[in-house]
């Protein structure tokens, strides 16, 4: 039995607990969060952008905390899984490792390189278990176009676009996700998401190109960017600066030398392949979502007492460098190398 604490019930404290609740195999033993409706949750609904499990939840069992601190002391645990907001990212996950805990942190790893290059630090000080939730990788849909594309079938990519679109995230607690220097603001905080799915897909670009909608407090609220591949054209824009009525919705398009292929989540199928001289047809794709793939492969992982490396501490060192690198293209408006 893997036991977990989960630190920050938020919209993703919730989901990730909804997740735990499918796996076999896993307890959530304790929650913490500053709020302590909260930690007294008996519904997994949540107010964010992708529809979570609204079912009932017992978690009567559990033990409550309202500072982190105490939690890590009272211990009974394997595994920390961190939803606070992304400015405590980096502090607490360098202290859950400290402390002997591997660690599940939610996505952006840290706000900069240098809090990123300390986590990876204590990540090797502690010789424990650690990932980052870059939840696209585990998508079942982006995972499919990626098998396909690296099995050549349709030949090589020529031309991607990744795009993702929402309202503000108003729901968040104390306004940290508007906050730049508390979130990395939309930048960091959503299009970060389609930045290491580009990595994942095509490796690193040489260089990007990108434009900003910014914000009066300097902060980027939607980006587009072009990066340096040779051969191909890749591009990517993100944002949420759309009207509340319009929601979210993520989309994709991938041209291959033989084959196109859309992803589109405000569509039914949501991916489908056109080959070249064949017949449109959805991709057939496993049950869950990208948060259900994504603990249950760390939770296997723990089990094994060594994680599968499809997101690694390094994987999201190096997203949040690219994105780091979008935002400073975007303010200097040129085109930047891309040396991490
Ligand atoms: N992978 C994804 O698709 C995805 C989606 C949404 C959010 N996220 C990430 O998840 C993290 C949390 O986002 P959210 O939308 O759940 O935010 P949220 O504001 O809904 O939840 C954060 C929770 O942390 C609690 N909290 C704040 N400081 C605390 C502290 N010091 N100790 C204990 N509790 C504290 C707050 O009360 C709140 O309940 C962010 O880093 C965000 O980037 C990831």
């Amino acid at each position: 039995m893997v036991r977990v604490a989960i630190a920050g019930v938020g919209f993703m404290g919730k989901t990730h607990l909804g997740v735990y609740q499918r796996l076999k195999g896993v307890e959530v033993v304790s929650l913490c969060d500053l709020r302590k409706e909260n930690t007294e949750i008996t519904s997994l609904e949540a107010a964010g952008n992708i529809a979570t499990s609204a079912g009932l939840v017992d978690l009567s069992g559990a033990r409550k905390f309202g500072d982190y601190s105490q939690m890590l002391a009272a211990g009974g645990f394997d595994v920390v899984d961190i939803c606070l907001p992304t400015f405590q990212h980096a502090p607490c996950s360098i202290q859950a490792l400290a402390a002997g805990y591997h660690v599940f942190c939610e996505k952006p790893l840290a706000l900069s390189i240098a809090e990123a290059d300390r986590v990876l630090a204590a990540v090797k000080k502690s010789g424990r278990l650690f990932s980052v939730g870059q939840c696209l990788r585990f998508w079942p849909a982006y995972a499919e176009i990626k098998r396909i594309i690296d099995s050549g079938a349709y030949g090589a990519p020529r031309y991607a676009e990744l795009a993702r679109f929402s309202a503000a995230p108003g729901w968040a607690w104390d306004g940290w996700t508007l906050d730049s220097k508390r979130s990395g603001n939309a930048a960091l905080d959503l299009h970060i998401h389609d930045v290491d799915m580009v990595l994942y897909l095509f490796g690193r670009p040489k260089s990007v190109r990108a434009s900003g909608v910014f914000e009066p407090d300097g902060g980027i609220s939607h980006i587009a960017t072009l990066y340096g591949y040779p051969g191909m054209t890749v591009s990517s824009t993100g944002g949420w600066i759309a009207s509340d009525s319009f929601g979210f919705t993520m989309r994709a398009l991938f041209i291959l030398e033989r084959a196109t292929i859309e992803l589109d989540f405000s569509k039914e199928p949501k991916v489908a392949l056109y080959p070249a001289g064949g017949k449109k047809s959805p991709l057939v794709l496993p049950e869950g979502d990208g948060y259900y793939h994504e603990l249950a492969d760390f939770v296997a992982g723990v089990e094994r007492g060594a994680t599968s490396g499809v997101v690694t501490g390094e994987s999201a060192r190096e997203s949040l460098g690219l994105c780091l690198l979008e935002i400073d293209s975007a303010r200097r408006r040129k085109e930047l190398a891309f040396r991490l």
